[in-house]
């Protein structure tokens, strides 16, 4: 059995969660509605510590943590909420000062095996990480790293050696959020659980795979955020790479999770670094606009791309990714396209080439998987239409992503974090375009990005929008 319960860093549970960046918008957004959950659950019985710049006490935190659960889903455990909230404590304080530690280790008070979650931007990783230690604080601790680690290689080759000089490797938890989403575990499951898609998994069947992440709404009060980041570093090295990992990957060798760390890290090992004219990059109308954005900004927030994994069942088959702010839809999607049949027989099939059968995978707002397929018409001629089989997995109740992990990695379970070399593997494919790229091209709000973007993808077909009423 694929052994999900693997632990790292010991199997003790971390007694104190510590979260540096608790005023950021990661907070309000994800991270206080996740504590609310495994509260409910019962599973979060450890102090709580909040530490970030702002003048604030404990009294605030928790009416901050308070308003983020009313708006994410509502209050409907009182009890729960309570405790929750009586187990927040404020420090306030700038990550350069020593003091700040000290203030913290202070409130720690008996804590021995505490967990920091350095929810703030990666230039500040390493301060911080040098702060805990020099506060005597990373003994038996454990670090979990929000997303980008790192804004390209050589940094995240930097913070991985500053983070590993503190802590030892199953002691750092890289989150990439989507590892933990039900429809993203699905891919491995529906792909090694059956027996039927082996056969056709590979360059002699599958025509090109599209993968679409759109979002129908903008950076949000994130423009300081957004304009050192970009699309590319945002969601693409990370979020699509691990979709497109779980899908190339071969089968794990071994029953742990370390069998699947160690394939998906092959393939990302196995992407040819990006060329400018393999990326296409989009910027919505009004960006430049938005409070923190600079006035002339060529700061993406739109890509589309063209990817190639170099290796014996992938060679020659295109990967197109594409994902965007202000698009038509909030919405996730896979395509896998299978070739087309190989003589057209029918008088239907000339103008179908290459859609008649392919496989979909919806990954948000809802979970499926989908196999289209052509079916004959009634009637005296050979004719058909395309219909889609169809499996319903909706999972209602299910444990968000930001809960699944960071209940994970109190516990010291590591299977749904990433690994060094696959976060560095995922950089070296984006270098090239880091800086070499074309400037950005406009779209409107509410489309599907840059009309440019169809020239891309021109030779295998075209953009398949999701769409929403679909399941
Ligand atoms: C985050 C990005 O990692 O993922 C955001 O920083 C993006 O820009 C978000 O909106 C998407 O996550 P989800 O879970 O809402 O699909």
């Amino acid at each position: 059995m694929l052994e999900l319960d693997e632990c790292r860093g010991g199997t003790e549970a971390s007694d104190a969660l510590v979260l540096f960046g608790v005023t950021g918008n990661l907070a309000r957004k994800k991270i206080f509605p996740a504590l609310y959950a495994l509260a409910k659950r019962g599973v979060l019985d450890v102090p709580v510590v909040g530490v970030a710049a702002s003048q604030w006490n404990s009294a605030q935190l928790r009416q901050r943590a308070k308003d983020s659960i009313a708006k994410s889903g509502g209050i409907d455990d009182q009890p729960a909420l309570s405790q929750l909230l009586s187990r927040l404590h404020y420090v306030s304080g700038d990550y350069n000062d020593p003091e700040t530690f000290q203030a913290l280790k202070k409130v720690l008070g008996d804590a021995r095996r505490p967990a920091y979650y350095l929810a703030i931007p990666t230039a500040l990783f390493a301060t911080v990480i040098k702060g805990i230690a020099a506060a005597g604080l990373a003994d038996h601790a454990r670090v979990i790293l929000e997303k980008p680690f790192g804004r390209d290689l050589a940094s995240a080759r930097a913070l991985n050696r500053v983070a590993r000089s503190v802590f030892p490797e199953n002691s750092i938890f890289r989150i990439d959020h989507y590892l933990a989403k039900e429809a993203i575990m699905n891919i491995l499951y529906f792909r090694f659980a059956n027996s039927f898609l082996e056969p056709i998994w590979n360059r002699n069947y599958v025509a090109s795979i599209q993968i679409t992440l759109s979002e129908n709404f903008g950076i949000e009060d994130r423009g300081a955020f957004y304009e050192t980041t970009g699309c590319l570093r945002d969601v693409v090295q990370n979020h699509l790479f691990q979709i497109v990992a779980l899908l190339a990957m071969e089968p794990p060798t071994y029953r742990e999770f370390g069998a699947v760390h160690d394939a998906t890290a092959t393939v990302l090992k196995a992407m040819r670094p990006l060329k400018a004219e393999d990326l296409l990059r989009g910027q919505y109308a009004g960006y430049r606009k938005e409070p923190g954005v600079a006035k002339q900004s060529d700061v993406e927030t739109f890509c589309a791309l063209r990817l190639f994994i170099d290796s014996w069942r992938w060679e020659g088959v295109p990967w197109y990714l594409r994902s965007g702010k202000y698009l038509a839809e909030t919405i996730a999607e896979v395509i896998v396209q299978l070739k087309p049949p190989p003589q057209r027989l029918f008088a239907d099939a000339a103008p179908l080439s290459g859609s008649a059968n392919y496989l979909r995978f919806r990954l948000s707002p809802n979970s499926a998987v989908a196999l289209a397929a052509r079916v004959k018409r009634a009637g005296q001629e050979f004719i058909g239409d395309q219909h889609e089989l169809y499996l319903l997995d909706e999972r209602p109740g299910e444990e968000g992503p930001y809960e699944r992990l960071l209940g994970d990695a109190m516990v010291g379970k590591g299977a749904l974090f990433t690994r060094e070399d696959s976060v560095e593997a995922a950089w070296a494919v984006v270098a090239p375009v880091l800086k070499d790229h074309q400037r950005v091209i406009s779209y409107s709000r509410h489309s599907w990005g840059p009309k440019q973007a169809d020239a891309l993808i021109k030779a295998d077909g075209h953009w398949h929008n999701p769409i929403h009423g679909q399941a």
